[in-house]
């Protein structure tokens, strides 16, 4: 309650701050463009602010492009849906909760794995559904555990079947495995929920963006179940490195906090901690030059990033948290 005042008063505080704010004429036409491609609608009371908000990110991406150019950065930025919010807004979104039992799970071991591929990307090889959005529901955790269960089951029986993300946002908040739907979860419960029930599909279930609706899964919607799961070794890069090469594609978090822009190349940024708050799906690796990256799937949209993949710097120091949380289903 405390936090829900404080965050009121913070909105009024920026709601009169936009009235000061003199708009950019020059900006004029680009905003009435971004607000007709991502069918952006306020009401006269909010126009302004977000406007405010929207310059100001406009701004930083052309600073930060330009820096870009002069060799200071690794990746670059671009406007996006995201375009009309603060970092703080954005990062409510993030609804990745680590989960300190993790730790118990049995660890991938790649002792025996005679393959050890320099690279891979399980998109050429028919393992990864098409990129989707979770919207403004913190529903991460949900895409990417499916992520993971859809390239399991392809490996398996050699079908990609885009599996459902709203069965598990409605049916892992009861009582026994205590999810919090669109305010965030465990990949691990999702996990536990397939073993003891099944998922169904995209199709059959389809994504509302919402977590108001009781579950609705029946176990004649079943797709597929799993028998276990496991995890990479903790902050262990090239154990992850084996995973990822030799399973498929796996359920990895990182701290997204400065993701909200991110355009194109290889994301490196010193402000990345180990404080994971965002699940994704690593989908592969590879090198570009000396530098080597993960390929990373999210779940903002085809405008997010590399048409909503990013790269990640890779074999520097566990960046943004990649091998904290990684788990993956058993089929
Ligand atoms: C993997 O298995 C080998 C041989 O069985 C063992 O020596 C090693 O400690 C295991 N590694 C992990 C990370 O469990
Ligand atoms: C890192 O991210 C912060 C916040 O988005 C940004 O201000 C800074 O310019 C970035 N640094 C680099 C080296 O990209
Ligand atoms: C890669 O590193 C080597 C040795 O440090 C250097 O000579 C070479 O120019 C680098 N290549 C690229 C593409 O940066």
């Amino acid at each position: 309650m405390q936090v829900f005042v404080v965050f009121l008063v913070a909105v009024v505080t920026a709601v009169s701050a936009a009235s000061s704010f003199s708009k950019d004429p020059a900006l004029e036409d680009p905003w009435q463009e971004w607000k007709g491609l991502h069918g952006k609608q306020y009401s006269e009371e909010t126009e302004s602010y977000r406007r405010m908000v929207w310059e100001d990110n406009w701004r930083f991406i052309e600073q930060h492009n330009q820096e870009h150019a002069a060799g200071k950065h690794s990746y670059k930025l671009g406007m996006n849906h995201f375009g009309d919010l603060t970092d703080q807004e954005f990062n409510k979104m993030n609804g990745f909760r680590p989960d300190p039992a993790l730790r118990k799970l049995p660890v991938f071991n790649s002792t025996g794995s005679t393959v050890r591929p320099k690279s891979i990307d399980w998109r050429g090889k028919g393992y990864v559904t098409r990129v989707k959005n979770q919207g403004t529901c913190g529903s991460c955790w949900a895409f990417s555990a499916t992520g993971a269960l859809e390239g399991q089951y392809f490996k398996k029986t050699g079908r990609l079947v885009s599996l459902s993300e709203q069965n598990l946002v409605d049916c892992t908040e009861e009582y026994k495995y205590r999810n919090c739907g669109c305010h965030g979860g465990f990949v691990n419960i999702a996990f536990q929920y397939v073993i003891d029930h099944g998922i169904t599909s995209e199709q059959s279930y389809p994504y509302t963006e919402k977590d108001d609706k009781p579950c609705r899964y029946t176990e004649q919607l079943k797709v597929t179940s799993i028998s276990g799961f496991k995890r990479t070794d903790y902050k262990d890069e090239k154990n992850l490195r084996d995973a990822v090469g030799t399973v498929g594609p796996i359920s990895v978090s990182v701290d997204a906090s400065t993701f909200k822009l991110y355009k194109s190349g290889i994301y490196f940024n010193k402000t990345c901690t180990q404080s994971v708050n965002h699940a994704v799906l690593a989908v592969g690796y590879g090198k570009e030059g000396n530098d080597t990256f993960w390929i990373l799937k999210n779940s903002w949209g085809l405008d997010w990033g590399e048409r909503g993949y990013m790269r990640l710097a890779k074999d520097k120091d566990n960046h943004c948290g990649i091998a904290n949380q990684a788990i993956y289903p058993i089929i």
